[in-house]
């Protein structure tokens, strides 16, 4: 069934995992994910950002969500806005039947993301729509990406945290902990603040914490990626250590989006090399969508969702 988000991460927090949030552009990354939650029997959160909206128009992926919802009656599914940015956003996705909005104010002095995500809670609450705010600042979300050292210094601060969550009402809050967007995570060996997720995990205790930027990028679809003509030498992301254990903390909902586009990346590029002949769309979609399916449901035990729906 369609659902927020408030029971599933009630699980998560109680039982050490967390659940994955999925980025979705079309039909074929989405029903790759589908298939991985549907084998695995784990609960879902498919997320929608202003650029997929552009890309596919909302109400197309609306309607394919639809479906999912619809074929999929043992599955408790969530549907989030991904980095909502004014209020008018937060407030059309809400109408048009989203669970879960993310309001992200990050960018804006601290009082001012209070406010923006006061006003954004005010409305979804009533309409039984749950929000995720952001605090801190991560990379890569911005045209310019965010060196390590810059990142390391956006860490969320834990009194910030305590007041920000009291202050503005969200029910979930996504903290700047060192990762970042994209496939170039990190210039040298990865490192997260595990002891900031620690302390604002132990100051607000059964509050859900949210990971951005959480993808692994993949040796399998980075090497094929380099091999059949792609250019990411340099491409690194969390390790998959890194996000169990941060699973296993108060971390209850992981974004992952790189780590899809890169599965599907490499397939297709592995098709148009090996098979130059081809043209039909379902011989190398196809093979991209196998692809997220088997990686998804790697990473739904990663989590540890797996089982949990
Ligand atoms: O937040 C970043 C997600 O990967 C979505 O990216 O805005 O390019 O769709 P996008
Ligand atoms: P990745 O780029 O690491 O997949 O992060 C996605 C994300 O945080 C979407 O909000
Ligand atoms: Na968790
Ligand atoms: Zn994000």
């Amino acid at each position: 069934p369609l659902v927020n988000t408030k029971k599933m991460f009630e699980m998560a927090y109680k039982n050490g995992y967390a659940i994955g949030a999925f980025n979705v552009n079309n039909m074929e990354i989405t029903q790759g994910i589908v298939q991985a939650i549907a084998e695995e029997k784990a609960p879902l959160i498919l997320q929608i950002s202003r650029g997929a909206r552009e890309y596919a128009k909302n109400s197309y992926l609306k309607a394919i969500i639809d479906v999912v919802v619809k074929e999929n009656p043992d599955i408790p599914v969530a549907i989030n806005l991904d980095h909502g940015d004014t209020f008018e956003t937060c407030k059309e996705f809400v109408d048009d039947g989203f669970t879960s909005i993310m309001i992200d104010g990050s960018h804006l002095p601290f009082e001012e993301n209070i406010a923006i995500t006061k006003k954004v809670v005010e409305y979804a609450h009533p309409r039984g729509v749950v929000v995720e705010a952001e605090l801190g600042q991560l990379g890569g979300i911005e045209e310019d990406v965010v060196g390590v050292d810059d990142v390391s210094k956006h860490i969320a601060d834990p009194d910030q945290a305590v007041e920000f969550v009291e202050k503005s009402g969200c029910d979930s809050l996504a903290i700047a902990c060192g990762t970042s967007h994209g496939a170039y995570k990190f210039k040298t060996a990865p490192t997260l603040a595990f002891d900031v997720i620690e302390e604002i995990g132990r100051r607000l205790p059964g509050f859900p914490l949210v990971m951005h930027g959480s993808s692994s990028v993949l040796k399998e679809f980075k090497d094929l990626i380099n091999k059949y003509g792609g250019k990411m030498p340099d491409a690194m992301g969390v390790p998959e250590e890194m996000v169990t254990r941060a699973s296993k903390m108060a971390m209850c909902k992981v974004n992952i989006d790189t780590d899809l586009r890169m599965a599907l990346t490499a397939k297709i590029r592995q098709v148009f090399a090996e098979k130059p002949a081809e043209f039909d769309p379902r011989k190398y979609l196809g093979p991209g969508r196998d692809a997220i399916r088997d990686m998804v449901r790697h990473k739904l035990h990663v989590l540890g969702c797996a089982g949990k729906a």
